[in-house]
């Protein structure tokens, strides 16, 4: 059996809705091998499906149609400490987990690149497939069939802290509140935050990011759809964070800290409980630059 690595996602980093993301080291693992039939089981306990409407082997079963391979099935040992429906790329954890473990039993016809498109093709946007796959945070264009992507590794003092409370919010939901258009002014807002937010993170510009992190294209209106929203960023940035924003689509509330602030999660959780929001865990995690790795071969 192969065993994959898979770090989880934090996606739009804002501003950047559909177009940022970043790998948190924080992962989902996977085993798998070819087999007759298929056999897919959790080792974790945590309930998947174990037939074909499973994504690992949705994604698998896609990339050996791709390289005109037949499948029979596969034999798949998922880990899946990446929560699901919170923000975190738990969907794209498989997507890709399927795509390199059926690339890799193949021998590699799919480049990485290839892997990046076909990723995103199968989740309908970059901003989480493409770091889960490289790692770092990467800036990376859809336009419907490629994706134009460029990674870069973080060297940063930075500490990222998710904030995730106790209930789910698909991403179906999540994207069916957005408008259908926004306004010249809200698009030149978005644009310009989701510029200064890269650069800031890259060059260490931190105090920039409480600015670069406010948008107009969907966290207002997510915001309604995650009760006590508002009450956990006030905490948060009381508490010293540089930026908060909704992770992905949602639930998660990231913070992003400095790594000298070394009492954030303790604070926080003592502050969410006193607001009676016993509900939210915080976990801290560090950028991940490696994205998706073979462990085991
Ligand atoms: N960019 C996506 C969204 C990420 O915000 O809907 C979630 O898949």
């Amino acid at each position: 059996m192969i065993k994959i690595q898979i770090p989880a996602t934090s996606a739009n980093l804002g501003a950047g809705f559909d177009a940022l993301g970043l790998a948190l080291s924080f992962y989902n693992y996977i085993e798998m091998e070819e087999s007759d039939t298929i056999d897919i089981a959790s080792l974790d306990g945590l309930e998947v499906p174990r037939d074909d409407k499973n994504l690992v082997y949705i994604s698998a079963k896609d990339l050996f149609n791709v390289c005109g391979k037949k499948i029979t099935g596969l034999k798949i040992r998922q880990i899946n400490n990446i929560p699901m429906a919170r923000g975190l790329g738990s969907s794209s954890a498989c997507i890709v987990a399927g795509l390199v473990g059926a690339n890799t039993l193949l021998g590699n016809p799919l480049s990485n690149d290839d892997l990046v498109d076909l990723a995103a093709q199968i989740e309908g946007h970059p901003d989480n497939t493409a770091p889960a796959l490289l790692g770092g945070i990467v800036t990376a264009v859809f336009d419907g069939q490629k994706v134009h992507w460029v990674k870069q590794e973080v060297y940063t003092k930075l500490k990222f802290a998710a904030i995730i409370p106790d209930f789910e919010l698909k991403t179906e939901e999540a994207r069916a509140c957005l408008p259908k258009t926004i306004e010249h002014k809200d698009a030149v807002y978005n644009l310009s935050r989701a510029a200064l937010f890269s650069a800031s993170l890259l060059t260490g510009k931190f105090e920039n990011l409480r600015t670069a992190v406010h948008d107009k294209l969907h966290q207002p209106y997510r915001m309604e759809l995650i009760p006590n929203a508002r009450e956990v960023f006030n905490i948060a940035y009381n508490h010293g964070a540089y930026g908060v924003y909704i992770s992905g689509a949602g639930p998660t509330i990231m913070a992003i800290i400095d790594e000298s602030n070394i009492y954030f999660s303790g604070k926080m959780k003592f502050s969410l409980d006193n607001a009676g929001l016993n509900g939210w865990q915080v976990h801290e995690f560090h950028i991940d630059n490696d994205g998706t790795k073979i462990i085991k071969k």
